[in-house]
């Protein structure tokens, strides 16, 4: 509580100028709006969902078997709302599904293989109905030798080219929610990211791979494609936020430690537990205070200002937007 005291302190003091001008123009009017939501550090994201019911809704969440997004799933679909929980392999999807109530609905996106995010895209159309949100979850980080996917890096793929087709493709049923959000879980690994921001000359890697300034610049890419997305939608009913979960020991640390993470392992100092982890994903997806609230990056259940310039340049954000098209064209919709 006491972090969201200061917090208040720190954008009656005046800060939020600070706040405001990392932001388009567009969206200053709602800045003053956005609620110091009681919620910070160890939240769960069943205490952020308490009370909310979500019948009626969908939402769709990509690495839905394993941490943080099966921990979201378990959250949303207790509360009501249609889950389409998507993994990179249908047992997984299924495995996952079905451990958690409510309604579910698995499916297979495989995020190297476009043609599998297309199938993805696909199906969920096919469900004819308005998406209320897409969760960008899924994730890898910092493959300790250079991968690559049709000749980019593999975090690069996984975590940003493949999560812009799905979310591309799904926006015309995001539009049709009354109030359709895209969560784009980013990371504070952002500020790993290259000195440029994005290497767009380097999205092979070929030349210096360091595996954490990858996974920086894959994660810097996650947070512009939201902010791209807030600024086209703005004045609309459709918002995009990025958000760092904190540090949790899930399988993302498998290429750091070799093997699977223990999630019953004692907690180290700084770390949070899965269902703290994914209460600001949670929170950005599902709490009705944040209507309307739109382009903004969250840690700990409330918005930020983000370290350094790039998290702000809307022209690193556009240009990310234009080479990310042209890289998936032959799979946009
Ligand atoms: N944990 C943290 O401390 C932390 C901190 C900051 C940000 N994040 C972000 O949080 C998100 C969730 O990570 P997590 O911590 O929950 O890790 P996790 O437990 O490893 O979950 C990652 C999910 O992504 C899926 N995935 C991996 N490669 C994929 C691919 N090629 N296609 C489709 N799905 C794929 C995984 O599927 P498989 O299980 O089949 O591999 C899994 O479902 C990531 O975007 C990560 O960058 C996490």
């Amino acid at each position: 509580m006491a972090k969201n005291i200061n917090r208040r302190g720190f954008i009656q003091s005046g800060s939020t100028l600070t706040l405001a001008s990392l932001l388009p123009a567009e969206l200053l009017a709602s800045i003053e709006d956005i609620p110091v939501s009681p919620f910070g550090f160890a939240t769960t994201a069943d205490e952020v969902a308490e009370g909310i019911d979500l019948t009626g809704q969908t939402v769709l969440i990509t690495g839905c078997n394993s941490g943080l997004g099966y921990e979201s799933m378990k959250t949303i679909a207790a509360h009501g709302a249609h889950v389409i929980g998507t993994a990179r392999m249908m047992e997984k999807a299924v495995n996952a599904c079905d451990s958690v109530g409510g309604k579910t609905t698995p499916l297979v996106c495989e995020l190297t293989d476009f043609d599998s995010v297309v199938a993805c895209a696909d199906s969920v159309q096919a469900m004819d109905g308005p998406l209320d949100v897409v969760m960008c979850n899924a994730g890898i980080m910092a493959l300790p030798e250079l991968e690559q996917v049709n000749g980019i890096e593999k975090q690069f793929v996984v975590n940003h080219l493949g999560h812009f087709i799905l979310t591309t493709r799904l926006l015309p049923q995001v539009e049709a929610a009354p109030e359709g959000r895209i969560v784009m879980v980013s990371s504070i690994g952002y500020k790993n990211a290259p000195k440029a921001g994005i290497e767009f000359d380097n999205l092979s890697w070929d030349r210096g791979y360091k595996p954490f300034t990858a996974y920086g610049q894959t994660k810097l890419a996650n947070a512009l494609f939201a902010f791209e997305l807030a600024r086209m939608y703005a004045g609309t009913s459709v918002s995009a936020n990025a958000i760092h979960p904190g540090l949790v020991a899930t399988n993302l640390g498998r290429y750091i430690t070799g093997k699977p993470r223990d999630p019953n392992e004692p907690l180290r100092k700084g770390f949070k537990t899965a269902d703290q982890g994914a209460s600001t994903q949670v929170y950005v997806a599902i709490h009705p205070s944040l209507k309307g609230v739109s382009g903004y990056y969250f840690e700990d259940c409330n918005p930020v200002v983000p370290t350094g310039t790039h998290m702000s340049d809307a022209t690193l954000a556009a240009q990310l937007w234009a080479v990310s098209q042209a890289l998936t064209a032959p799979h946009l919709g």
